[in-house]
């Protein structure tokens, strides 16, 4: 997508010019289902993003057209209400809602959104437009944009208007996502902090090319099992508020208060949480050995004690930990298939694609499809030069 194909499907629609902005989806290099736990996240804007394109109207509507779904609808701003049915238009119209609850006095708008993420793939698309449409929504009512404030108001819009109980690591990395940098996130206090990326070494995603319907209602199920993780363990510690505040020490301590089931969930949470340190402190020191180490540790709790992993994605770590020059791999996202993250040594890039895309079909009957992308900006303005 080029900012003149949006520009020009847009006035196609709706005519006359428009702004243009985009955020993008994301991946997430080490701390899974930590986020909701109070917890620290390490993910990495991608450049894949969603476009939107934006121009005001002088009533008080919402018009919306999905390039993607081929569909336009119109709404009042005044009157938007949480919806009974899934539709793609929730992310974008409970993103108004969300600003509107927000105080956030908003203009009438015609607005062309463009996704190139490709969705239900674990890569953020639902972040990534609510993030765009916000911003865009924000700049088009000439406010300011706080981009903490974005980023829970389109957690909000997410959880109460689309309902789904996510937490804020997707939309906080599309609003500030960096080139070349992957993003520590302390989900608690919501400080941030850019860590380096090697330039030798290269993002490459896996998609699996597979969804399984279990993904919301096990997500649901995961963190109910966490609350229930917390108020047992809070009856010994009345001092936690989260999984976050909870040592491997204690936990162990604890072990007959808990179901097998809700000890290997907080297991998770907590030695997750640890990797997320130590694969900083490995950036840090360009240690590439013990940062492999870490990911690879991630997937199998993620699998055994947090059990969101599914065969496909097993099988394209599996396959992707025997290749030349692999430096770590694992699921990446709330799971249940979606894609694996896999960093890898960039000389070995070409072979590596190769190799894995043709084992995992030849052991699967599915096509794979393997992105690699750099790590990039999170949600702008683009401005086009004539
Ligand atoms: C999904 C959610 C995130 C996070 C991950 C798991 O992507 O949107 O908030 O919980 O799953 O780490």
């Amino acid at each position: 997508m080029t900012p003149h194909q949006l520009l020009d499907g847009f006035q196609a629609r709706f005519g006359a010019g428009a702004s243009i902005y985009r955020a993008p989806g994301r991946v997430n290099l080490i701390g899974e289902h930590t986020d909701y736990n109070d917890g620290l996240v390490l993910p990495a804007a991608i450049e894949f993003y969603c476009w939107a394109a934006i121009a005001r109207r002088r009533d008080r509507k919402l018009a919306i057209h999905s390039e993607n779904f081929h569909e336009t609808i119109e709404k009042d701003l005044d009157s938007l209400s949480p919806p009974a049915k899934k539709h793609w238009t929730n992310y974008p119209l409970g993103v108004a809602w969300a600003l509107r609850q927000a105080g956030k006095p908003l203009t009438g708008a015609n607005i062309y959104i463009a996704g190139e993420i490709p969705l239900g793939s674990g890569l953020s698309s639902s972040a990534a437009i609510e993030v765009a449409v916000g911003f865009a929504l924000l700049g088009n009512s000439g406010h300011e944009v706080d981009r903490t404030e974005l980023a829970r108001l389109c957690q909000r819009a997410e959880n109460e208007f689309v309902g789904a109980r996510v937490g804020i690591m997707d939309q906080f990395v599309s609003c500030y996502g960096r080139a070349s940098h992957a993003l520590l996130v302390d989900c608690r206090s919501l400080e941030y902090k850019y860590v380096k990326l090697q330039p030798d070494v290269q993002l490459v995603i896996c998609n699996t090319m597979v969804k399984h319907e279990l993904a919301s209602s096990e997500y649901n199920a995961r963190r109910a099992e966490c609350e229930e993780g917390i108020h047992l363990l809070g009856e010994v510690y009345p001092e936690i508020r989260a999984l976050r505040d909870v040592s491997l020490h204690q936990l162990e301590n604890q072990r007959a208060r808990l179901s097998r089931k809700v000890f290997a969930r907080c297991r998770h949470v907590i030695t997750e949480n640890a990797r997320v340190k130590s694969a900083v402190e490995a950036f840090g020191k360009g240690n590439i050995k013990d940062l492999g180490t870490l990911m690879q540790d991630s997937h199998r709790s993620l699998r055994d004690d947090y059990e969101v992993s599914c065969k496909e994605l097993d099988l394209m770590v599996e396959i992707a930990s025997a290749q030349p020059g692999l430096v770590g791999a694992r699921m990446t996202g709330g799971g249940f298939g979606g894609c694996t993250i896999n960093l890898v040594e960039a000389a070995a890039v070409n072979d590596f694609k190769r190799n894995v895309a043709a084992e995992y079909s030849s052991r699967t009957g599915l096509t794979p499809e393997i992105y690699v992308s750099p790590a990039s900006e999170g949600v702008q303005q683009i401005v086009i030069e004539d």
